[in-house]
């Protein structure tokens, strides 16, 4: 390989190719490469492999030749009829990108005088190499005679399945992600060793990531790349398979992800380049290390005199320096502003309801020996997505009752033990990587429906996964497409994060509250614990017709400051969970005073109606004094206002990071003040 760089960066200013096409001026470190492939072969050279090479003051000239799921036998079928079938993709030496559609694979290897061909079998197929046969052998020499001596011809080693992967062809490998790998080694060393070709190791580098922190977070549906980590995983494999240099410590910052992610990409790739046909370990240091709940403290603050000084914006003073004078003001200017602001810098916009959403009544019957009416209603949002709603009304009720409604985290069949809670369908589970059906009651302790109902409140709850599962898969399943215009597969930088479809979901939950005859939907509390505690406040900001909000330790991007910096940060919580804001959030990863807000303006965002905040002391991570610190900030806002104390409660209670049937026991105190007359 080096041999061969050598020649094309010592050489020619002009170039001649094989098949006699006019020469071309090729600078002379400009490295060309085309890959005769699939949408695996997108994933890899599409995205950061020619801003890597740049960032290392390398040209590069990409060429993709995509068939979906395309495999050797129907590439060289392709290639013998000549068949104008491939949409060809090229990255210009400029990096302007060109789709040509109806490409043929003699024009395009005829197109510019290659340095570097590399072929790709589909993933089925991969780890048999019999079945590359006679196929590769036919492309190889039908490629040598069409393209410059000097071009290299490699081959993509193909990754191993998530191991919940739903892809048909995983029973090739008996649905084992390592019998997949091992396969893929084996099969990919014979062939390269056969064919003398050289390597890209993409599988091996796929499998290295998964066995670090970052877990399963490779890939976006089971197979194909995570559009952030696991593209850029790929791009570095290649770039060091091609240039033979260690992408580690290359400059390029690929969108969306933060540096741990990055230097752990890097050694993924640089580890699978140094050994091909096998696992590394990588050893790497994790700064967003989870387990056990434990953060390094190297990386975090919870030494309350190292929180740095901040000045907090006014949410007295319009954007403009105005101030406000009036309530009026403030509901009909200043309320406003700062909603659009939240929207668009931190949670993201969201849609109101979809056309042609429609709910069906799943279930219903009496149920908790007597004490409850359950219900389970299914909103359809899109074809064959849905959330499922699980409602309890106090069996006694003598008409509509106020409600709590709050997200669970783990499926309505967490709630409680009652064996009546429906479990989500198998493969609607599967979709949203829901793979072991969590146990009845798991969550019990977080949801005392007893003493709710036997408050007089209605409980409503449905899973988060219902409307975007929790995980960053690159915005492609749950309601995330929903937005997206014609060509678009990502939201814009102001268009929602997970925590805003999720507040989205909950508002179409009220939808429906509003005909269900149990449940006075003028009377809803939103609430949640943590996360969820976070949607529930944004929920609330943005969806006037709850009643109530109720935030339990809902902290960073909830309601902790963000300026104080303290526990969870920006920086943490951007890179832990980067689905869960919107794209313009990021900047202000450890640029907190940029911030034109802070979390005071969003508590107050629920006045006029009562608004509650709850933090546990041992809960440093959220930062409870930056809770507590924001809820004064919003009284000052509700006192304004010439509102009464009342409309705000707030306890700390002793303990850890939890929601406990103390704290729900303030919650129906202050929501038996408010919601019952
Ligand atoms: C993580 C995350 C927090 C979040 C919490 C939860 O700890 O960093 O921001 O509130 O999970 O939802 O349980």
């Amino acid at each position: 390989m080096q041999k061969f760089l050598a020649a094309v960066v010592s050489v020619l200013l002009f170039c001649l190719s094989a098949n006699g096409a006019p020469a071309r001026q090729v600078r002379p470190d400009t490295l060309r490469i085309l890959a005769i492939g699939n949408s695996f072969t997108e994933d890899a050279v599409e995205h950061n492999l020619h801003e890597i090479a740049a960032a290392d003051g390398h040209v590069m000239i990409i060429g993709n030749l995509v068939i979906g799921g395309c495999n050797l036998e129907r590439h060289w079928r392709n290639a013998e009829g000549d068949s104008a079938v491939y949409s060809y993709r090229k990255i210009g030496a400029d990096g302007v990108r060109i789709k040509h559609p109806k490409a043929r694979i003699s024009t395009t290897l005829a197109d510019e005088p290659w340095d570097v061909l590399v072929f790709h079998q589909q993933s089925t197929l991969a780890g048999k190499p019999e079945d590359f046969e006679p196929w590769l052998s036919r492309l190889i020499q039908y490629a040598k005679s069409r393209t410059p001596r000097r071009c290299k011809q490699m081959i993509q080693q193909t990754w191993a399945y998530a191991q919940e992967s739903t892809h048909e062809g995983f029973a090739v490998y008996d649905r084992s992600q390592e019998k997949m790998y091992e396969a893929l080694c084996h099969g990919f060393a014979a062939i390269a060793k056969k064919h003398r070709l050289g390597v890209i190791p993409s599988g091996t580098a796929v499998q290295n990531s998964r066995h670090t922190f970052n877990r399963e977070n490779v890939t976006r549906d089971g197979y194909h790349m995570h559009k952030w980590f696991g593209r850029y995983l790929l791009a570095c494999t290649w770039y060091e398979a091609l240039y033979k240099t260690s992408v580690v410590g290359n400059t390029y910052r690929p969108p969306h992800l933060q540096g741990p992610r990055i230097a752990l990409a890097q050694q993924c790739a640089h580890a699978a380049c140094e050994h091909p046909w096998g696992l590394t370990r990588v050893d790497f240091d994790n700064p967003f290390d989870t387990s056990g709940g434990n953060w390094k403290p190297d990386y975090i603050n919870t030494d309350p005199s190292k929180v740095p000084a901040y000045t907090l914006p006014d949410a007295l003073t319009m954007q403009d320096g105005r101030p406000v004078t009036t309530p009026e003001q403030w509901y009909r200017q200043r309320r406003p502003e700062l909603l659009e602001l939240f929207e668009t810098e931190m949670y993201g916009k969201a849609p109101g309801p979809i056309d042609g959403m429609r709910w069906e009544v799943a279930e219903e019957g009496p149920a908790l020996e007597g004490k409850a009416l359950r219900r389970q209603i299914r909103i359809f949002y899109a074809d064959h997505k849905y959330i499922t709603i699980l409602i309890y009304l106090p069996a006694d009720a003598k008409g509509p009752v106020p409600a709590f409604l709050g997200m669970n985290f783990e499926g309505n069949v967490t709630v409680s033990a009652d064996p009546g809670i429906l479990y989500p369908e198998p493969n609607y589970a599967r979709a949203y990587r829901i793979y072991t059906a969590p146990a009845r009651g798991a969550q019990a302790s977080r949801w005392p429906v007893e003493d709710i109902l036997g408050r007089g409140f209605a409980l409503v709850t449905f899973h988060t996964s219902d409307v975007d599962p929790d995980f960053d898969d690159g915005f492609g399943n749950g309601a995330a497409p929903l937005i997206y215009k014609e060509g678009q597969d990502y939201p814009e930088p102001d268009q929602w994060g997970t925590l805003s479809a999720w507040a989205w979901g909950m508002s179409r939950v009220l939808d429906y509250l509003e005909i269900d005859p149990g449940v006075d939907a003028s009377r809803v509390a939103a609430i949640g614990h943590s996360r969820l505690g976070k949607t529930a406040l944004l929920a609330a900001a943005r969806d006037e017709r709850f009643a109530m909000a109720i935030s339990n330790e809902s902290g960073c991007g909830g309601a902790a400051l963000s300026r104080r910096r303290y526990g969870e940060t920006i920086r943490f919580i951007t890179g832990n969970f980067p689905h869960w804001f919107c794209g313009n959030f990021f900047k202000y990863a450890d640029n907190e005073d940029a911030l034109p807000f802070d979390q005071h303006e969003f508590l107050a965002l629920i006045a006029p109606r009562p608004l509650y905040v709850a933090s546990a002391e041992d809960d440093s991570w959220s930062d409870p004094i930056g809770e507590r610190l924001a809820f004064q900030g919003a009284q000052a806002v509700y006192d304004f206002l010439g509102l009464d104390r009342g409309l705000t409660g707030y306890h700390i209670r002793e303990g850890q990071h939890e929601l406990t049937r103390e704290d729900w026991l303030h919650y129906l105190d202050f929501a038996e003040k408010h919601l019952k007359q």
